[in-house]
């Protein structure tokens, strides 16, 4: 199931992040604060427990996350953008690293590092990477989340291409994707128009 954002702030937000001048700093705060609200509705169903709490004034019963609840997986790069908000988000979540770069010329993924919490299959997973383009890295990454057979599998992404999305809903169908914003098309490139320009890039200013 896709759920793509449509509320004010979350426009206002993309349209800085899109403009080529933002800089690395607004860039990287304003991915920041997309994560977040994304992840606000990412999480609505999450199992709670009973814990109790004494306030000032007494003992009370309060909902909590259980500690062992959530991983998120950034993908390699740009998914360390948004991974890095939802640490401070989420204390108790763990983190599972995932190196995946596209290939140039063939668009195709390619994997490189892969270091995941011990107890991740235990975990409601989130998996976070800025860009959704052909959607390659994407299922990629799915693939070997799927074979965990966590609780659940989330996905929080920025920008999403009609493609891509297409691609993640065909081959993924139990997973649940958070979009901020869906875009128009690919280019020759593989590219998202309008789009940001390479979000790795801009987070951390290689280009
Ligand atoms: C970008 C992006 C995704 C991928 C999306 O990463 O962060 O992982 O491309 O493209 P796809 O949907 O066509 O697979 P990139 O390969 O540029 O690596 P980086 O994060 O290291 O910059
Ligand atoms: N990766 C990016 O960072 N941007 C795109 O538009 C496509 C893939």
């Amino acid at each position: 199931m896709s759920f793509i954002m449509n509320h004010p702030l979350i426009h206002h937000k993309i349209a800085l992040l899109r403009d080529k001048n933002t800089g690395k700093k607004l860039f990287r705060e304003l991915a920041r604060e997309i994560t977040d609200l994304l992840m606000y509705e990412a999480t609505r169903n999450l199992p709670t427990e009973l814990k109790i709490v004494e306030t000032p004034l007494m003992k009370t019963e309060a909902k909590m996350l259980p500690e062992a609840a959530i991983a998120i997986i950034p993908i390699l790069r740009a998914g360390l953008g948004m991974s890095d908000a939802l640490q401070d988000l989420i204390p108790i979540a763990k983190v599972g690293h995932l190196g995946l770069y596209r290939d140039e010329t063939t668009l195709h993924p390619v994997e490189y590092y892969k270091k995941f919490p011990v107890d991740i299959a235990k975990r409601h997973i989130f998996v976070v990477d800025p860009m959704l383009a052909t959607g390659g890295s994407l299922s990629a990454a799915l693939k070997i989340v799927e074979k965990l057979n966590p609780p659940s599998i989330t996905v929080l992404s920025i920008i999403a291409s009609p493609e891509g999305l297409a691609l993640i809903e065909k081959k993924h169908p139990n997973t649940s994707v958070f979009i901020a914003q869906m875009d128009e098309e690919l280019n020759e490139n593989g590219y998202i128009l309008p789009g940001l320009g390479d979000a790795g890039d801009r987070l951390f200013g290689t280009k």
